[in-house]
Formats: C-alpha cells, sequence, structure tokens
C-alpha cells in the first residue's frame, strides 16, 4: 500500500516590473542546502501526554474537513478525491511564516490557527516533523518541504530560517528565466521524494516566479493483517446507479475495530498497518453518501473512532490504484485566504522589496491499496476466532477514507473512493 502526495505553492512577483537583479541580496547564501536539516535540541517538547505537535491536531481536523467540504463541492460525479490534510496546512503554515498583516491573519483563520500565534505554530510544525521523521520498521512515512527558489532573489534570512529549522525545508536555486529547466528541476526534486511516483508536478512555470514551496507525504504501509492473494477475486463495484466496473475485490475474514453507525447511516472499519497508522473505511449506508458527507466533522471522526469495538469481520476491500491532482486556488480562496492570491498580499516576511502573491497551488496525489499493503506479504496472521457470525462489510460502492497517524493525531490522507478503477 501506498500513497504520495505531493502539494506545490507558486509564488510569483505581484508586478512584472520589478526587477530582481537589484533586489537580490549580496550573498543568498542560501543556494543548495540538500539533506541539511538543523534540528534544535527537542528535548523540550516532550511534555508527557501533552505533546506540542498534538496543538496542531484540532485545528487540523477542522481544516480538513472544511477541505473536504469544499473540495467536494467542485468535484465532478464519479471522480475520486485524495488528498493530504495534513501536507496543505503545513506547506501553508510554513508561507504563513513570511506573510504579514491581514493576508497572515486570514491564512491562520483559515487553518483554525486563530488562538495561537506564528511561534507556537511552528514549534508545533517542528515537533510533528520530527516524530513523522521516526522511521518505523515496515513503515515508510516522508514529510516534508522544499523551497525552490529563484536565482538572484535573495527572501529576508529571517524567513529562511525559520523554514529550514521548524519546517526542515530543503532549499535550492532554479533558473525560472528558463521555466522548462526550472520546472524539471522542481518536478526532480517531488519524484526523488515520493520514491518516483509523482513526476510531473508543475507545469507551464511562469518565467516571472519568485519562488514554489514545496510540500510531499509519501507513507508506504503494510498491513498488520495482510490479504490473501488467493482470496482476491473479480467482483463488481457500484460506482452509482447506473455504472458498475469490474475490480479486484480482496477478502479477509480477521478481528477488526468495527463499528456500525445505526444513527449516523455508515459502517466503520480501521485496518491498522504496522506502526502507528490505520486506515479508516467508512461507509455509509446505500444511497446515504451526501448525507454523510455533508455533516461529516472532527466530532464523526472521534465518534466513530471511540465507539469501534473488536469484532470478527469479512471485509471486501478492492485493490486499486488511483491518481488524483487537482488545483486548489479557488478552494484556499473560499476558506478565506484571498489576500495571498492578490494584489493586497503581504509577504513582506519573505521580501521587503519585491512584492510577491500566490499565483497557483496545486496538488496531486496518488494511492494504491493491495493485498500486503508492500511487496512481501511472506506472514500469515492466524487469529483465534470466536464462534459468531461475522460482521461483513462490502466495499462494492463508494466510500469515506481516511488514513490516520496516531502518535501525531494526523489526518495524513482523506478522501472519497468513487471509482475505483478511474486512473
Ligand atoms: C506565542 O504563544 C506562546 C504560547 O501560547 C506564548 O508563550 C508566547 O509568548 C507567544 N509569543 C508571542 C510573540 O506572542
Ligand atoms: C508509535 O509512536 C510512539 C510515540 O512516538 C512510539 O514511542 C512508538 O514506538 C510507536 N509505535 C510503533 C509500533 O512504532
Ligand atoms: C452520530 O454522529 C454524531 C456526531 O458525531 C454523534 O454525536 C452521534 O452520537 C452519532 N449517533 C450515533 C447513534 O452514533
Amino acid at each position: 500500500m501506498r500513497v504520495t502526495f505531493a502539494l506545490a505553492l507558486l509564488l510569483a512577483v505581484a508586478w512584472a516590473d520589478h526587477h530582481y537583479d537589484h533586489l537580490a541580496g549580496d550573498d543568498p547564501n542560501h543556494g543548495h542546502h540538500h539533506h541539511d536539516h538543523p534540528h534544535n535540541d527537542h528535548s523540550q517538547h516532550h511534555h508527557g501526554d501533552d505533546m506540542i505537535c498534538h496543538k496542531l491536531a484540532q485545528p487540523n481536523a477542522d481544516f480538513a474537513f472544511a477541505l473536504y467540504k469544499n473540495i467536494n463541492s467542485k468535484n465532478a460525479a464519479g471522480k475520486n478525491i485524495f488528498y493530504s490534510p495534513l501536507g496543505i496546512a503545513t506547506a501553508l503554515s510554513m508561507l504563513s511564516t513570511g506573510a504579514r498583516g491581514n493576508t497572515h491573519d486570514q491564512m491562520f483563520s483559515a487553518l483554525g490557527y486563530s488562538s495561537m500565534n506564528q511561534t507556537s505554530v511552528n514549534d508545533a510544525y517542528e515537533h510533528l516533523l520530527l516524530m513523522m521523521g521516526h522511521n518505523q520498521q515496515n513503515q515508510v512515512l516522508n514529510v516534508g518541504n522544499g523551497l525552490a527558489v529563484r536565482t538572484g532573489f535573495a527572501p529576508l534570512g529571517s524567513f529562511i530560517a525559520d523554514v529550514k529549522t521548524h519546517y526542515s525545508a530543503e532549499i535550492f536555486n532554479v533558473d525560472f528565466e528558463k521555466p522548462q529547466e526550472a520546472a524539471s528541476e522542481i518536478n526532480q526534486f517531488i519524484s526523488d521524494k515520493t520514491q518516483g511516483k509523482i513526476k510531473d508536478m508543475v507545469k507551464d512555470l511562469d518565467s516571472a516566479m519568485a519562488m514554489v514551496l514545496l510540500n510531499y507525504v509519501y507513507f508506504r504501509g503494510q498491513w498488520e493483517k495482510p490479504f490473501e492473494d488467493d482470496k482476491t477475486d473479480k467482483a463488481e463495484f457500484h460506482v452509482d446507479e447506473n455504472t458498475k466496473v469490474m475490480v479486484d475485490m480482496m477478502m479477509r475474514t480477521g478481528r477488526y475495530d468495527f463499528f456500525q453507525d445505526v444513527d449516523n447511516h455508515t459502517s466503520v472499519i480501521m485496518l491498522p498497518y504496522k506502526g502507528n497508522t490505520s486506515m479508516m473505511i467508512v461507509l455509509p449506508d446505500e444511497g446515504r453518501m451526501k448525507e454523510v458527507e455533508d455533516v461529516m466533522c472532527k466530532h464523526h471522526l472521534k465518534h466513530w473512532h471511540d465507539s469501534l469495538t473488536r469484532q470478527s469481520v469479512d471485509i471486501y476491500l478492492p485493490k486499486f490504484s488511483v491518481s488524483v491532482d487537482a488545483a486548489l486556488d479557488d478552494t484556499l480562496k473560499e476558506l478565506g485566504m484571498n489576500d495571498a492570491f492578490g494584489d493586497t498580499a503581504d509577504f513582506s516576511g519573505i521580501s521587503e522589496e519585491v512584492k510577491l502573491k500566490v499565483s497557483k497551488a496545486s496538488h496531486q496525489a496518488m494511492l494504491s491499496v493491495d493485498e500486503t499493503g508492500t511487496e512481501a506479504a511472506a506472514v500469515t496472521t492466524i487469529e483465534v476466532m470466536p464462534m459468531s457470525m461475522p460482521e461483513k462489510m462490502v466495499l462494492n460502492r463508494p466510500f469515506l477514507m481516511f488514513i490516520l497517524e496516531h502518535s501525531t493525531r494526523s489526518i495524513l490522507f482523506m478522501g472519497k473512493i468513487n471509482n475505483p478503477t478511474e486512473a
């Protein structure tokens, strides 16, 4: 099971008549800093249960659902939705370190950070990225940031220091005067970070670009309880009342955390990966998808999570691979970040001389789900099953999906699989 996600926030110069050459600092000193991950002493970040990164859990969950509702409202029927709420929030937080005035207020408000300040948000991300950086056995989770800066353009040292220290951003120069080369360098960076899964993230770069902020999330997990290959069979998946597609349906009987939320018209199952991550699948009752997705919020997620009980379940889950790419500009504006995209944008924390605005925000995500989680399916888990009729959960119609990281309480990925065969 692999998931990759990349987000690019493109920052352009608002007024094209400005010239970088005059404005660049003497010594940009932010050249090639690949593999340069300065970290402070993080011991101060741990306060028992009350970890600094957990301050982000509630606002980021609200933001995740706000994103969902907005993206869903624009989504063409039958199309899949898939994105990384954490990735998007991280990139925007990194950008907010350089935002001032209204631009900053709007970003913080949309992110739900109004009761926090930039310092505490920065500290929380620093801690969160550190926690995620502890690679665990059987699981790869790479969350990181990059900053492609125009050759000759020198952002303020304070901005560079913040994004390096708190967001572990790797900073490199590109020559936007040669847009194709610049795009290919940026795409190479993303490709390297996502194990080659996302290759052509940015296209059509404007030569007036000052920099591109990048975020990537790469996750490869192994099911704690792998499916067995020989139980996978062809089956129908009902995209909607009139559309059926054939999928490879995996099947497994096992003990799972399961909850049938009768009042809220859904069934919920938690499929754990080895490590601290799980996939939570939410299957609305037939014909109830819209009702569920319109009202769902972080309280539902918590309610579902807290109501799960260990039961025997026959689970039928399609094996699939989907790729989703989309622009986020309108979504972010509609969530309240208008100024960042307009001529009133205030990024004077990035540059005092050059006026910047966000010209584009785009993301791309890929998800593939199979029997093993990864290559090796060698281990078979034998579970003692109680003598009761198993519950049945058949994912043969659109379902919602969350990939949760438990130690940081993050929603790594979230989406709706409408059609598992849509490439
Ligand atoms: C930011 O918030 C933290 C914690 O709430 C507080 O200790 C700190 O003084 C604040 N910093 C500024 C610059 O307001
Ligand atoms: C889960 O995260 C906690 C806290 O970071 C860590 O101590 C623990 O080792 C992790 N568990 C696994 C199975 O990796
Ligand atoms: C339905 O979801 C709501 C909101 O999370 C929750 O308060 C309520 O208890 C749920 N109903 C049932 C019966 O589980």
